[in-house]
């Protein structure tokens, strides 16, 4: 008989702080988690953004005019408002509340993400994360690929208790997997745990670990952190333990990765593995290689 013996040693948070206020795209007001002078690298994630929360008079939405990228993922998930993506490669929809689309940039494309027509018109709010996964180095180069999945096929699970709830982007929680194929093992999931409730999710010792904190207050990794707030994790364990310590629902991103340990070399939209070779992507662009978007 084979018995395997998994002791359960709880990640303590290594930094909690407030993530900064930025702007981007055509003036988008975001809070930028990293990159930043907190945290530069968190292999394999590039950059996490909240765009939002920001109630839009009627003509004032903003959005992220024509832009390339190459040689990483984009993730996006939309808790409020409408968004409606263009590429250069014909490729177009519209992303609703709750909705994720999972990019894969690949060799590259040019694209906008910008207010759907309605947001535009009548005004109101937008409110969601995009994060920047990085692609191993044969991926790179890879034909780019969608994996727009509606609110409704992202799967939801609770714990026995009913306070805990779990939507599942990608990986596995509370015994229940995400629907998006994923390069690396990657781990993203959207929690809200009622006053009082504790979470343990099980994370391997060899990935990289954080939380967002979107609404509420708590405990992670013995680590106190309130809304706006990223916590990092450190590598001390196979678990993370997240308690409700206020009065109202304690809403975050938990987010981890196995990282890819090759070199990164980082120009603006473009991620690659040399210098050389953001060379050839700025060329690539210039020249209309990433295909062209009016
Ligand atoms: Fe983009």
């Amino acid at each position: 008989m084979n018995t395997t013996t998994t002791t359960t040693e709880y990640r303590a948070a290594s930094r909690v702080f407030t993530a900064p206020k930025a702007h981007d795209g055509d003036g988008v007001e975001l809070r930028r988690a990293f990159p930043g002078t907190t945290v530069t690298d968190l292999d394999p994630f590039l950059l996490l953004d909240q765009m939002g929360p920001t109630e839009f008079r009627p003509g004032d939405a903003r959005g992220f005019p024509p832009h390339p990228h190459r040689g990483f993922e984009t993730v996006t998930y939309l808790l409020s408002g409408e968004m409606q993506h263009r590429d250069s490669w014909g490729n177009h929809g519209v992303l609703r509340p709750g909705d994720v689309q999972w990019m894969t940039a690949g060799s590259g494309l040019v694209h906008s993400e910008m207010p759907a027509e309605s947001l535009r018109r009548e005004g109101g709010r937008l409110h969601g994360f995009q994060l920047w996964i990085n692609l191993p180095r044969k991926d790179k180069m890879i034909a780019p690929r969608y994996q727009d999945t509606s609110a409704a096929r992202i799967p939801v699970a609770h714990n026995a208790e009913g306070t805990v709830t779990a939507k599942v982007i990608a990986g596995e929680a509370l015994g229940t997997r995400g629907v998006i194929d994923t390069r690396i093992p990657i781990l993203y999931v959207h929690l809200t745990l009622e006053p009082g409730a504790t979470y343990i999710q099980e994370i391997p010792k060899t990935e990289n670990a954080f939380a967002f904190i979107i609404d509420g207050q708590g405990t992670l990794g013995g680590g106190r952190a309130a809304e706006n707030q990223v916590v990092v994790f450190d590598r001390g364990g196979n678990a993370v333990e997240i308690s409700n310590t206020g009065t109202k629902t304690l809403s975050l991103l938990l987010i981890a990765g196995e990282p890819i340990g090759h070199p990164v070399a980082r120009y603006g939209p473009f991620v690659m593995n040399s210098r050389e070779e953001l060379l050839q992507a700025v060329n690539d662009f210039q020249a209309g290689r990433m295909g062209v978007l009016d």
